[in-house]
């Protein structure tokens, strides 16, 4: 495996592979990686000749000065991991590297989509996260990128920034990798506690049992439902939980035919923010 902190001499072995016919695919994170992470590597190398890896936890998509300093971190053991899976470059350039001295987000128009959920309670992350994966695709220039379904309102956040800017990047959306137990893999379950952890799949729990329930019963009594399921979990604090339109991640009260739903949560384990998503059935 290649490895570059320098987004120089990176763009300058990619060129090599590019003037040689050879594609690209691209696999951003925050490092500290799982098997999440590496479902997306496994996928990307399928379908490219070259598949690049960024680490890099990127502080303006931080709204939390504690999650950010908190945020975990193990170049090494992820370096193991990327080869174990036969990565071909990793990036992993420090925030000068990519912000110079100017650590401020871009403003961007998601068409409303950040204002949604996650937008709602975490200010600016999506400016943040929109600047860096800009910055990353401008550096690396993919032919595809990888992400997961996990982060739903990312995906569709960075499918909206690469259609109304036509990169030329195709996005591609993968499952949710998750834990035996349910538990969608983050590289914040490692902060959790043995007893958060053991409780923790009981979010994925509530989202099946609200699958079974959509369509037989009205989302007003299915949101009524699961805020009194958390509330008789007092390691569990729901932040918000709402069933959305898969594509305008609109909040929806009455069921329409023909629409796709997803069901989203987050939720506090103490200080860890947990979040997951599931697909309804029409
Ligand atoms: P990070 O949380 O490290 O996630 C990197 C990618 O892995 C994202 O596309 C995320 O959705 C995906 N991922 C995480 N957990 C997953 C799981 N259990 N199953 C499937 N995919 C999973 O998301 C980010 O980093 C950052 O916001 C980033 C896009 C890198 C920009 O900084």
């Amino acid at each position: 495996m290649k490895e570059f902190n320098n987004k120089k001499d990176l763009k300058r072995c990619l060129l090599d592979y590019k003037s040689n016919n050879k594609t690209i695919g691209f696999v951003p994170t925050m490092g500290a990686l799982h098997q999440g992470h590496l479902s997306l590597i496994k996928k990307a190398k399928k379908k490219n000749d070259v598949v690049v890896v960024s680490i890099f936890v990127n502080p303006t998509q931080f709204n939390n000065a504690e999650d950010l300093k908190k945020y975990p971190k193990n170049l090494e053991e992820d370096i193991k991991l990327l080869k174990s899976v036969s990565c071909d470059v990793l990036f992993s350039p420090s925030v000068e590297e990519i912000y110079a001295k100017n650590i401020v987000s871009t403003k961007f128009n998601f068409d409303g989509l950040e204002h949604q959920m996650e937008g709602k309670f975490r200010d600016g992350h999506f400016d943040g996260v929109g600047t860096i994966v800009k910055a990353l695709f401008e550096i690396v220039g993919p032919d595809k990128a990888y992400f997961g379904q996990k982060d739903f309102q990312q995906l569709q956040i960075i499918k909206k920034m690469v259609q109304k800017n036509k990169l030329p990047v195709k996005i591609k959306g993968c499952p949710i990798f998750r834990e035996e137990d349910g538990l969608a893999m983050s590289s914040r379950n490692v902060r959790l506690s043995t007893e958060q952890r053991e409780i923790a799949p009981f979010i994925f729990k509530t989202l099946k049992k609200v699958n079974k329930k959509f369509g037989t019963k009205s989302v007003s009594e299915i949101n009524e439902w699961v805020e009194n399921q958390f509330k008789k979990q007092p390691l569990l604090t729901l932040e918000y939980f709402t069933i959305a339109n898969e594509k305008t991640l609109e909040t929806v009260e009455t069921e329409e035919s023909n629409k796709k739903y997803r069901a989203f949560i987050a939720v506090f384990a103490g200080k860890i923010r947990l979040i997951d998503n599931i697909r309804l059935k029409n």
